[in-house]
C-alpha cells in the first residue's frame, strides 16, 4: 500500500506530530510505502490565485478553474504544486492529520486543497463521486479536537464530527473519488497522561494496521448527483425553483 500523510500541524512536540510519526513508523514496519508532506515544515504556501500556474490562457481576467483546466493540458502548474499532484496520483491511500480549528481545518491545509485538488487533476469532465479521479483510493480524516468526546455529539453544543467533517468527506474526498474511512479521532490530547497517551497512539497503530478494510462512511454515487443536477434544470423550466 501507498500511504500519502498531508501533516498540518505547525509543531514537533504536539500530539499530531506524534500520530504522524507513529503512522510512519507503523506502516513502513508494516511494509507500505509512505510519504509525508509536512506542510508547515515545507513551508508551504497556501495562497491559491496565478502563483499556481506557469502556463496562461486568460491574462485579462483570472478563472481558476479554467485556468487549471488549461494548466492540466499543458504541464502547467508551479513546481510545488506539481510535487503533491504527483503524490496524490502515487498513493493508494490519503491521510489527512490535523487539530480542529474554529470547527474546521488549518487554513494552510485547505489552502493546499485550493491549489492541489484542481480541476483536470482531481476532477473535472464528468468524473465525479464513484466515478471521481480518485475511484479505487481511500482516505481518512485523523485529527485531534480541543474539547472532550461529550460536546462532540449530535445533542453536545458542537454538534457531531461527522457534521464538522462533512465538508471533507463529502466535498473533498467523496466528490473526487475516493473511499471516505472513518475518522480516527483523539479528543483533548493536552490532559492525556504518559500511558493515555501510548495507548491512544497503540490505537491509531490498530487503525492504521486496516487502512483497506476499515468501515467507510457513505457517499452519493455520480447518478444521484446527476439526478439532483438534471432534476434542478427540470425545475428551473417549471418555473419551479
Ligand atoms: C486557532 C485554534 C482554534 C481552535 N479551535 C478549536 C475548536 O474549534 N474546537 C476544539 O475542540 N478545539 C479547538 N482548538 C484546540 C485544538 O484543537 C487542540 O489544542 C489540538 O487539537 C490539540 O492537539 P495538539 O496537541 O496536537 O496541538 C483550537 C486551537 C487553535 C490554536
Amino acid at each position: 500500500m501507498r500511504v500519502f500523510i498531508v501533516h498540518a500541524h505547525h509543531e514537533p512536540t504536539s500530539f499530531n506530530h506524534a500520530m504522524t510519526s507513529e503512522a510512519v513508523a507503523v506502516l513502513t514496519g508494516a511494509g507500505h510505502e509512505v510519504m509525508v508532506s509536512d506542510l508547515y515544515a515545507m513551508g508551504f504556501d497556501p495562497v491559491s490565485d496565478r502563483r499556481n500556474f506557469v502556463t496562461v490562457t486568460d491574462s485579462e481576467k483570472l478563472n481558476q478553474q479554467s485556468e487549471e483546466a488549461y494548466a492540466s493540458a499543458h504541464q502547467g502548474y508551479a513546481p510545488d504544486l506539481q510535487a503533491e499532484m504527483d503524490k496524490l496520483a502515487w498513493c493508494d491511500i490519503l491521510i489527512f492529520q490535523f487539530p480542529i480549528w474554529w470547527l474546521g481545518f488549518p487554513a494552510i491545509l485547505k489552502g493546499w486543497v485550493d491549489r492541489v485538488f484542481a480541476v483536470g487533476r482531481a476532477y473535472g469532465g464528468g468524473r465525479w463521486f464513484d466515478s471521481g479521479v480518485f475511484a479505487g483510493k481511500r482516505a481518512m480524516c485523523s485529527m485531534t479536537v480541543g474539547g472532550p468526546a461529550p460536546v462532540y455529539t449530535d445533542s453536545g453544543v458542537y454538534g457531531s464530527i461527522g457534521s464538522i467533517l462533512h465538508p471533507i468527506h463529502r466535498g473533498i474526498f467523496g466528490f473526487t473519488g475516493f473511499t471516505v474511512i472513518e475518522p480516527f479521532v483523539v479528543y483533548d490530547p493536552k490532559r492525556l497522561g504518559d500511558e493515555e497517551r501510548l495507548a491512544c497512539l497503540a490505537r491509531y497503530s490498530e487503525r492504521l494496521l486496516v487502512l483497506d478494510s476499515a468501515p467507510t462512511i457513505e457517499n452519493p454515487n455520480t447518478a444521484d448527483y446527476e439526478g439532483f443536477v438534471l432534476k434542478s434544470v427540470q425545475d428551473k423550466h417549471r418555473g419551479l425553483d
